[in-house]
């Protein structure tokens, strides 16, 4: 990729970039400043946007039909292993480059009137984000479907649930994944905001101050399949929010699933034991012949906290830069592709790892009713509805008996296991034994509960059938953004063959 100084000299004469205004580009810092590494990805977005470019051109006028019909004709045949040269920078220039070495500067060099690497990149990052953002929506609809699936087989399966870490309240498995299901939806939804965000066109806007030709920036957004022109030219080149937007997306959802992920690795040590990680997502220890660790869920997490890098990094980049272009812009791509390519790949090996999961509903039972602490509240509720204490006053009465039963068993302890005597000296009143035995039934627990969004079975069974919905509605909107791009494709296609024939046909020039 480096170059020497005697080939900097010799480049120098046939550099369509240095070649007039500036003297010898130092060979060290054209692979420094170089982006060509990440460009690649930009590369089918640049044949496209300079095809749209040229069609434009060509439909007001602005440039010869004939010449058009060749850079359209040299732009086709741009490989997909297409070798780029660091001392020209960019894709852009490489490109352009190579039209010029195929057609010559006469016809070749028209291709970047009216246009910059400013609005290019723009628009460029734009489109290649589209398709990353489809595929993240695609992963995170594959999880969903995971989360889905695990949810509706343990809708009424009951497990403790926790906060501060500590035992809680009694819950159901069903409803525990699909609070991840719905913290994931959320996500999603951010995403098509996103999404709708990214789909306006740069293009056109030049670099920083359109162009004084009588350019269509509409139609050229139209070609590319854009909702619409991003108006203001100096915006269009210089912000990258929708970009910062997609990295806060992707951290946003890893953050989410990275508690799922954390989870897994609790519910999986034998201090748990909820769960058993699939061997296809495990490790075992180099020297404990023993261990069974959890490591994809591991590096889950760890990539979670790339991606926060590669959202600070980009805003960090992005709080003085002067409007409007700046190449520090360029650095902030990296960001972008680095946090998508982790997120989309994360999110849907993790949905792997939750479809193969396998639960202990056993244990976590066990779990329940081995811990009557986990009913304290059930039983502050009781002594409310049935002796009309206020609900400070039951909580304080409970709160004795769970420390004097806690103090007698090492921290532990069986509420119903202290005598009669003590239960109705400390709480004041007598609750006969069938009466408390319904208290502390963890399935009469969660049926009790019927308020919306409650872990009763019932509700979490009807909540899964409400967001199977859901779903398809996702996979329909996923369809229309893959239409809106293949359709756009046709579309540049056919509008780029008549100009082609039309160049054929005229020898004039259309101005
Ligand atoms: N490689 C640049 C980028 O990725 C393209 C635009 C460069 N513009 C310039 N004026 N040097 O952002």
């Amino acid at each position: 990729m480096s170059i020497t100084a005697s080939e900097s000299v010799e480049l120098k004469e046939k550099d369509i970039l240095h070649s007039s205004r500036l003297g010898v580009f130092s060979s060290d810092a054209a692979e420094y400043t170089a982006s060509i590494d990440i460009d690649v990805k930009l590369l089918s977005s640049v044949v496209a946007i300079n095809s749209a470019h040229v069609i434009m051109l060509a439909e007001r006028k602005i440039l010869d039909r004939k010449i058009a019909g060749q850079i359209l004709n040299a732009l086709k045949q741009i490989p997909n292993d297409f070798e780029m040269k660091a001392e020209l920078e960019d894709v852009h220039m490489n490109v352009e480059d190579y039209v010029i070495s195929k057609i010559g500067n006469d016809s070749g060099g028209m291709m970047n009137l009216g246009k910059s690497r400013n609005d290019q990149v723009a628009t460029a990052i734009r489109m290649a984000l589209r398709e990353d953002l489809i595929l993240l929506a695609k992963s995170i609809v594959k999880l969903e479907k995971s989360l889905l699936v695990q949810s509706g087989k343990y809708s009424a399966s009951v497990m403790p649930g926790y906060t501060h870490l500590q035992r809680g309240q009694p819950v159901t498995l069903g409803h525990h994944l699909l609070a991840h299901f719905d913290s994931l939806d959320r996500d999603f939804s951010r995403l098509v905001d996103c999404y709708l965000r990214t789909n306006l066109s740069p293009i056109g806007a030049g670099a920083l101050s359109s162009t004084g030709f009588d350019i269509d920036r509409d139609r050229a957004a139209e070609l590319l399949g854009f909702d619409s022109v991003l108006e203001n030219s100096l915006d269009a080149v210089s912000s990258r929010d929708f970009a910062t937007e997609a990295i806060y997306l992707c951290t946003q959802t890893m953050t989410d699933l990275s508690r799922l992920a954390e989870e897994i690795i609790l519910w999986t040590t034998r201090e748990f034991s909820f769960a058993e990680i699939s061997d296809e997502f495990a490790s075992t220890s180099s020297m404990m012949p023993q261990k069974k660790n959890a490591i994809v869920p591991e590096i889950f997490r760890a990539k979670t906290s790339q991606v926060l890098g590669d959202l600070t990094a980009a805003m960090g980049l992005m709080k003085s830069l002067p409007l409007s272009y700046n190449l520090d812009l360029q650095e902030l791509t990296r960001n972008l592709w680095s946090a998508m390519d982790k997120a989309i790949v994360s999110i849907s090996i993790l949905s792997d790892v939750i479809s193969e999961l396998k639960f202990s509903v056993d244990n976590m039972m066990e779990a329940v009713k081995s811990d009557e602490f986990l009913f304290a509240t059930e039983l502050a509720d009781y002594l409310v509805e049935k002796h009309h204490l206020s609900f400070r006053e039951a909580h304080n009465r409970v709160g004795k008996l769970v420390r004097h039963v806690a103090s007698n068993n090492s921290g532990r302890g069986q509420i119903t296991t202290a005598s009669p005597k003590v239960l109705s000296e400390i709480l004041g009143v007598t609750i006969p034994a069938e009466e408390l035995k319904l208290i502390f039934d963890p399935k009469l627990a969660l049926q009790r509960r019927s308020a919306v969004g409650s872990p009763n079975p019932r509700l979490v069974k009807e909540a899964v059938k409400k967001r199977r919905e859901s779903i398809s509605k996702h996979e329909a909107t996923i369809n229309s953004l893959e239409d809106g791009i293949s359709e756009s494709r046709e579309l540049l296609s056919s509008a780029a063959n008549s100009i082609e024939k039309l160049g054929k046909g005229t020898g004039s020039l259309g101005r």
